[in-house]
């Protein structure tokens, strides 16, 4: 799977997106380490909080399927210029992929591709470690 057929796989289901609010539906799809891709999108709520972005719901399959290694995570958006994943996401995905990259798509085409480093330079650095 290159990062092309990972475009492809966040376009499909960036259809899906439940974004009555907002209007701006996102698709996203994730490579783990084991090959598989799972996919996910935006979900909006009349409580906007409670908004979820496509990043953290294709990760959150991921490891509902027992998938904690991501090794790229495309992301599809319409608009004028690629959409880099928020804050929240960055730290989210930064749990799953110590070399993860991050590509960045516009249904028309434009592309960016990030090392998740280069979005959120020193991750978790000092937190407690993990148990495993
Ligand atoms: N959104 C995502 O799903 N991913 C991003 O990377 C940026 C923002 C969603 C959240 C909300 O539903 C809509 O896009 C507008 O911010």
């Amino acid at each position: 799977m290159n990062n092309m057929d990972l475009i492809k796989e966040a376009k499909k289901v960036r259809g899906n997106a439940y974004a009555p609010y907002s209007r701006f539906k996102v698709g996203a799809a994730i490579l783990t380490g084991t090959g598989k891709v799972f996919a996910g999108v935006n979900v909006e709520n009349a409580s906007y909080g409670l908004t979820i972005c496509a990043e953290r719901a294709a990760i959150f399959a991921a490891v509902a399927a027992g998938e904690t290694e991501v090794v790229s995570v495309a992301i599809t958006t319409d608009g004028p210029e690629p959409t880099l994943p928020c804050g929240a996401c960055r730290q989210v995905l930064s749990e799953f992929g110590e070399s993860m990259q991050v590509i960045a798509s516009t249904v028309d085409g434009k592309m960016q591709q990030f090392d998740l480093k280069e979005l959120l330079p020193h991750a978790n650095q000092g937190i407690i470690k993990k148990h495993v």
